[in-house]
């Protein structure tokens, strides 16, 4: 029962080609490894061919997903693929994977100290940049900076989107009032937010988590 409500509630879009969504923050610990897992897992379940790509060299998803793997004593091949790249050829793999149209979405994970030409060329292979940011003044800051530099790949990539995902909020915050706090920054504000919950401290990169549901359903509207 649970299952069809998950999964009926949401509807599925026909994209003609993949769509590449990356994680991009200036900020570290901001919520992109969080969000790129979540959405991921989101993703799938809605039914969408779905591949994970992580930059960071601590391989953060490739080892929590073999760990996962190695519990539900389960292999690989049942699952979204997580593939472990790195900033000087993820965009060339883009690419690639692109012109063979395995996959619907392309979800990029970047790592927190990805140079600026890593962001750039990670940039001019997307369709879309999801920033994280929580409304503390530090990050903020950073965020505001985060768009300023990115701002000018979208002037070569035209379809890019840059997108503020609110991440870590206080669950009794209104909407109205988190849009409020960002509505200075040059970029979209995907129209939900995810709060600070217990939920979302170590996500599984299996099994979607039902509260994520809208905000994934949120992302891909705005693409
Ligand atoms: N919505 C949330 N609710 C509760 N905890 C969260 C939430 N989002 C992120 N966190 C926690 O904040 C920490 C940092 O998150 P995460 O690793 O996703 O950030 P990151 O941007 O990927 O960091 P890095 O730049 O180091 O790669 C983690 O411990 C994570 O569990
Ligand atoms: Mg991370």
């Amino acid at each position: 029962m649970f299952d069809s409500w998950f999964t009926t509630s949401i509807e599925k879009i026909d994209f003609s080609m993949t769509k590449v969504i990356s994680f991009i923050s200036r900020k570290g610990g901001s919520g992109k490894t969080t969000n790129a897992i979540n959405l991921a897992t989101s993703l799938n379940k809605i039914g969408y061919s779905v591949l994970l790509v992580e930059t960071d060299t601590n391989y953060t998803l490739i080892s929590s997903r073999k760990l996962e793997l190695f519990k539900r004593k389960e292999k690989e091949d049942q699952h979204f693929p997580i593939l472990a790249s790195e900033d000087h050829r993820i965009a060339e793999e883009i690419k690639a994977l692109r012109t063979k149209k395995s996959f619907d979405i392309i979800i990029v994970d970047s790592a927190g100290k990805t140079t600026d030409q890593g962001i750039r060329e990670l940039c001019l292979e997307s369709d879309m940049v999801v920033i994280t940011t929580s409304l503390t003044q530090n990050d903020l800051l950073v965020t505001y900076q985060t768009v300023k530099d990115l701002l000018p790949a979208k002037e070569i990539n035209r379809q890019l989107k840059l997108c503020i995902l609110p991440n870590r909020i206080h669950s009794h915050t209104r909407l109205k009032t988190v849009k409020e706090v960002l509505k200075n920054l040059e970029a979209e504000i995907i129209d939900t937010y995810v709060p600070q919950r217990k939920i979302y401290t170590s996500p599984s990169t299996i099994t979607a988590e039902k509260k994520y549901l809208n905000v994934a359903n949120q992302i891909i509207k705005q693409l």
